[in-house]
This record gives C-alpha cells, structure tokens and sequence, in this order.
C-alpha cells in the first residue's frame, strides 16, 4: 500500500477503556459463575490487548487459547474471505467459550469463526468485541457483549493496526489523512 500521511486523533481513553472492562467483567462473570474453566479465546491478532486486559479483570478460573484469522491483509477493505492462519490449541466440546475479537465490522470474521467453533461443540459459545460498527455490518452477527458502538471511522490503537503499524498505542484513535 503506497505511503499516505495521516495522524491519529484520540478517541477512547485509555482510562475509558479500563473502565468498560471492568463493567464487561462483572457480566462476564456472573453468566459463567458456575462453569468450571471458561475457554477464553482470543482472535489474533487484533484482540491480543483486550484479551489480556479482559482476562486479568476476570475473577472466575480461565483457560486462554488463540486462534489467528485474517480477512484484511494490509488493507482498508475487508476481502470477505476470511482465512484460519492457527487454530485454537485445546478441545472445546462440552466446554464454556467466550470468544474475544477486537471489532466487528462487516462481520464476516467473527460470523465464520463462530461457525468453526460452533461446529466442535462447547456447551456455550459467546462472544466480546471491544468496538462494533454497526453501520457497516453485512454479516448478520453481533457480540454478545460489546464494549463500544463506534460510528465508520478508521480506527487504529489498543491492538488495531493500520498496515500493522499503531497496534501500540494504549488508546483508540481514529485515522486522519493530512
Ligand atoms: C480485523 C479485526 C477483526 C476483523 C473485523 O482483523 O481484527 O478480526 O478485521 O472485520 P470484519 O468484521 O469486517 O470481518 P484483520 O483481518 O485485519 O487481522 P488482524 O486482527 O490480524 O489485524
């Protein structure tokens, strides 16, 4: 992709951030409070700082997996194929699953890798997305849980990347082309 100048103006603080999981958590936690070892899966590679963030509020015994899908490459646009780089390590019939993804765009991503799980039969499979933009969604999905409802912005930070670079960034911001 050619080299376009841009800046990134701040969206969701940090601090803002800290405190939706913690408010996530509390729910988390009271729908799995009789399960044994909730599977935590992660999906690489956007989610790998909610996860961890996510995982630490969580007072309940957690299993943490990760599987890898890519549906951007290096990309704006969503190629709607999405592809399974890795999948998860574990066994997960029979077993409680919250499946953790970092946004919810078009929604094919998180559409396709529910019907993977879906398919090995856990008992219960839900799913977290820290950002849903709802305006753009053609699949015909939504997160179980969701941290925020953003408008159609590109945005970058808290794992996000753009062309994989701001992945870093320990806020949300949105990207602006100078
Ligand atoms: C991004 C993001 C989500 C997905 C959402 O992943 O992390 O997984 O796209 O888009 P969708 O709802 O339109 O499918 P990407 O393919 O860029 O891979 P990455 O997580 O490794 O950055």
């Amino acid at each position: 992709m050619p080299e376009r100048p841009y800046v990134i103006d701040k969206m969701i603080s940090a601090k803002t951030i800290a405190a939706r999981i913690e408010e996530l958590a509390r729910e988390i936690e009271a729908e799995y409070k009789d399960t044994d070892k909730l599977v935590v899966v992660g999906l690489l590679r956007g989610s790998f700082v909610f996860i961890a963030d996510l995982v630490r509020e969580i007072d309940l015994p957690v299993e943490v997996d990760f599987l890898e899908a890519s549906s951007y490459g290096d990309g704006m646009e969503s190629s709607r194929e999405v592809r399974i780089l890795k999948d998860i390590r574990g066994q997960i019939e029979g077993r409680d699953v919250l499946l953790v993804e970092d946004i919810v765009d078009t929604g094919f991503t998180l559409e396709h890798v529910v019907h993977l799980l879906k398919s090995r039969h856990p008992r219960k499979l839900r799913t977290i997305a820290l950002l849903d933009k709802p305006s753009r969604r053609e699949a015909p999905i939504k997160g179980d849980w969701i941290g925020f409802e953003i408008p159609d912005e590109f945005v970058v930070g808290y794992g996000i990347d753009f062309a994989q670079r701001n992945r870093n960034l320990p806020f949300i911001g949105k990207v602006r082309f100078t």
